[in-house]
């Protein structure tokens, strides 16, 4: 599609201003103070994993325990840091990697940040191999919303991922996501899958719907795949090479499936997340919240008009911390300009742009401030409401969010890839290597 095509490349060149990030000083490492008044979620990122999916550019390393506990004893004293500063939480969303390969150090943690913060709801990435009695019976009562990654229930696809061995088959995730939506532990479990595997035909994502809806889950993201650059050549040789001229058609299949007919299971949550009926919630901090600090190797931090990126080498970032520095190690500041195409950007991925908000804070119309952006959406059909209260989309639009959000995070990872290519060279081989320790 032509417009895909357009709104890719405009966000790559969006993304050279955003993402040009330069290095803060480790003498200097520190995020700003609080806005008074303002609500803030906190981020923190957990790096590890039992085995490293050959598609991830997230900050990831193999799971190593003396490494990991160390890890979440940094996490909390980095805790101490930011409490510091002055800011106070309600919300605490751990992502990772993944945050339950040690379920003790992450209750720890996380009554730590309730102790001292006045957090109401905290948000936890797992896998499906940590969909047991064990792990569920700590995390009752501990953590409200959990997100678990599935990706496919086709096995196929799972063996392609290299997820099959490690976190089960279709037949056993299935049956393991059943039984933790029917017990009804979690306010939201939230299933994330991703659309648009070479080998994935339009009959395996009608499956992977079916079982969705079989599933029980209260909440679906359906992800795009990405290619970040550093990942483009072991997705090729291990998933195949990505074409997105298929995305629009996959994903009016599953928008179809989900959220299509008269009696829909779903409704859209964002652009990519579903949610059933009763739970009409969205579970994307970065919309949800402008505004939020990260801590962790990896973690990155919206504040103040500033972008920053915490230390992606975990060895750094334990000298960081011993010496009581924080992880920020890169930072880029937004022009006016570039904040509203950001909130242009989040806003209506979120469905929803608020116009009056808009105004409020950036003293100008939208299409006085964005009038390219604006005039683009309208000419291509993806705008349904526009009053004076505020902008929504058409089912076109919401295809043009995932378009462009794909295109950002690509572009994230991209920040990632440059980050962690300088890392220490033990760390690096972990990454790029074989994945094998490096004692
Ligand atoms: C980074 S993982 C962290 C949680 C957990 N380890 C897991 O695998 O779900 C969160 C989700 O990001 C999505 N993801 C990771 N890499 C992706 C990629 N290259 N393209 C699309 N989605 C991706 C997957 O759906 C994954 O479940
Ligand atoms: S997708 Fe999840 S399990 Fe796989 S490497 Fe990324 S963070 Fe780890």
């Amino acid at each position: 599609m032509l417009t895909e095509r357009i709104l890719s490349q405009a966000v790559r060149t969006m993304n050279g201003h955003y993402l040009n990030l330069k290095p803060i000083d480790a003498a200097n490492a520190t995020l700003p103070a609080p806005k008074p008044g303002k609500r803030y979620m906190l981020y923190m990122h957990i790096p590890f994993c039992e085995r490293l999916c050959p598609y991830c550019s997230f900050n990831r390393f193999p799971f190593e325990e003396d490494k990991a506990r160390a890890y979440f004893a940094n996490l909390r004293t980095e805790m101490e840091m930011v409490a510091r500063l002055g800011y106070d939480f309600d919300s605490l969303y751990v992502g990772g990697g993944t945050p339950t390969i040690l379920i003790d150090e992450l209750v720890k943690t996380i009554k730590q940040a309730r102790d001292t913060f006045s957090i109401e709801e905290v948000s936890s990435e797992t896998n499906p191999n940590h969909l047991t009695e064990r792990h569920i019976e700590k995390l009752d009562g501990v953590v409200q919303r959990l997100s678990v990654g599935v990706q496919s229930f086709d096995d196929g696809l799972l063996k392609q991922m290299d997820r099959y061995d490690k976190y089960g088959s279709a037949e056993e995730i299935l049956r393991r996501v059943r039984e933790v939506a029917d017990s009804h532990v979690f306010k939201s479990l939230n299933v994330d899958m991703i659309f648009n595997f070479p080998a994935q035909t339009e009959e395996m994502l009608i499956n992977d719907i079916a079982a969705i809806l079989e599933s029980h889950t209260n909440q679906t993201t359906f992800y795009p795949l990405m290619a970040s650059p550093a990942v483009e050549k072991s997705l090729a040789a291990s998933v195949g090479e990505v074409d997105y001229a298929r995305e629009q058609r996959f994903y009016e299949i599953i928008c179809e499936g989900l959220a299509g007919g008269d009696d829909p299971a779903f409704t859209f949550g964002d652009a990519w997340t579903f949610n059933d009926s009763a739970n009409a919630m969205i579970d994307e901090y970065i919309i949800d919240y402008e505004e939020y600090p990260a801590l962790g190797s990896g973690g990155m931090s919206f504040l103040d008009e500033k972008l920053y990126v915490n230390t992606f080498s975990v060895s750094e970032y334990a000298e960081r911390i011993k010496a009581g520095k924080m992880s920020v190690a890169r930072a880029t500041e937004f022009s006016k300009r570039d904040h509203m195409r950001y909130r242009f950007m989040m806003q209506l991925f979120g469905l929803r742009l608020d116009k009056k908000a808009w105004e409020r804070d950036f003293g100008c119309s939208i299409a006085a401030g964005l009038p390219a952006e604006y005039s683009f959406f309208k000419a291509s059909g993806a705008i349904d409401t526009d009053d004076d209260e505020q902008i929504t989309l058409t089912p076109k639009g919401r295809y043009m969010m995932v378009a462009m959000m794909r295109q950002f995070f690509i572009g994230v990872n991209g920040v990632r890839d440059d980050a962690r290519s300088a890392l220490p060279e033990n760390e690096r081989e972990l990454l790029f290597g074989a994945g094998v320790p490096i004692k």
